[in-house]
């Protein structure tokens, strides 16, 4: 347990969004509304907001429209408007530029220029809006619930997680490179459950993807289904298939322009504050990848860019992921 997990600089409680900038606003919303099941709070000024049906705050997830697809930011919330202040201050104590920023549906929001790259938002509040998760006779595709995390590729994935860490971040699990203990995966979390965000070992900083809960495995294959019948069928990158960090069942998509989203059951909870964390080798690969085919070429290399941030290198994702 890291020493500010308990006690950290101001206190985030859980990823809470991702801004996607997106070519074609209409068909990233059929995209996301069919076969996804995510449900659109409004479109306004060429920008739609969606969330999962277990959600009630306005978005976890905003398309922008622009001739360019990448990433905006990384959204966390945090437990209080004075958290916000402490942030500020937190930032400006170390060098790192910060900004406040207006975003609909959001209460007052503070954006950070994280030294990894990294682009960051937080916010203490969203508008309420109903959940809708016993609308049934609504439901859409794989009908996600709620966002879970997010996984970048970062090329210090020790450096940047102490940063992480030292913002009160907690490693849930970890993998380490067997000859040299290097830390190259990095499952880090807020909330009880084993990733509010992932780094992964490879050229960056890259949004890998975002993952968002599914109710059931029937889920997952109702949204294959689907993706064949809007004809993006090649675009179940990868699985169903389980992770052995997390415990999770997964399945990959890639979305209109590329950018990836993945579906996980339910996963295990870390309840206590002294759980310790997991340790994984890549040695151990057939327990990080358990069973199923190896992960095809695209899934390691390809990635979105954060918006307007230069990649510092090129190459493929670190070998745990290779299998
Ligand atoms: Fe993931």
């Amino acid at each position: 347990m890291t020493d500010t997990y308990l006690t950290p600089p101001f206190r985030i409680t859980r990823i809470s969004h991702v801004v996607m900038r997106v070519r074609d606003l209409d068909a990233s919303v059929r995209f996301y509304t069919g076969l996804a099941g995510l449900v659109e709070t409004t479109r306004e000024d060429g920008a739609a907001y969606l969330r999962g049906i277990e959600e009630t705050s306005h978005h976890s997830l905003v398309l922008i429209r622009d001739d360019t697809p990448s990433c905006d930011c990384l959204g966390f919330r945090v437990l209080a408007d004075s958290d916000l202040d402490a942030a500020e201050a937190y930032f400006a104590a170390l060098g790192v530029s910060t900004e406040w920023t207006e975003r609909l549906g959001q209460g007052r929001t503070l954006s950070v220029n994280h030294p990894s790259g990294l682009r960051l938002e937080l916010t203490a509040s969203m508008t309420r809006v109903p959940r809708t998760l016993t609308d049934y006779a609504t439901r859409k595709g794989g009908a996600v619930l709620r966002l879970n995390h997010a996984q970048v590729i970062v090329p210090d994935v020790d450096g940047t997680g102490s940063g992480f860490e030292a913002m009160g971040f907690r490693a849930a699990e970890v993998i380490r490179q067997a000859d040299t203990g290097q830390r190259i995966g990095l499952f880090l979390h807020r909330k009880n459950d084993p990733h509010d965000l992932v780094l992964a070992l490879g050229a960056g900083p890259r949004l890998h993807h975002f993952s968002y809960i599914v109710g059931d495995l029937q889920a997952m294959f109702r949204a294959c289904d689907i993706a064949g019948e809007m004809g993006c069928g090649s675009e179940v990158e990868r699985g169903p298939g389980r992770h052995g960090p997390g415990n999770s069942a997964f399945v990959y998509f890639r979305d209109p322009d590329g950018h990836r989203i993945e579906f996980i059951l339910p996963p295990m909870q870390f309840m206590d504050a002294d759980e310790p964390t997991a340790v994984w080798s890549t040695e151990e690969k057939h327990k990080i990848v358990p069973w199923g085919q190896p992960a095809p070429q695209r899934w390691r290399e390809e990635a979105t860019s954060f918006t307007g941030v230069q990649v510092s290198q090129e190459g493929a994702l670190a070998r745990w992921v290779a299998t």
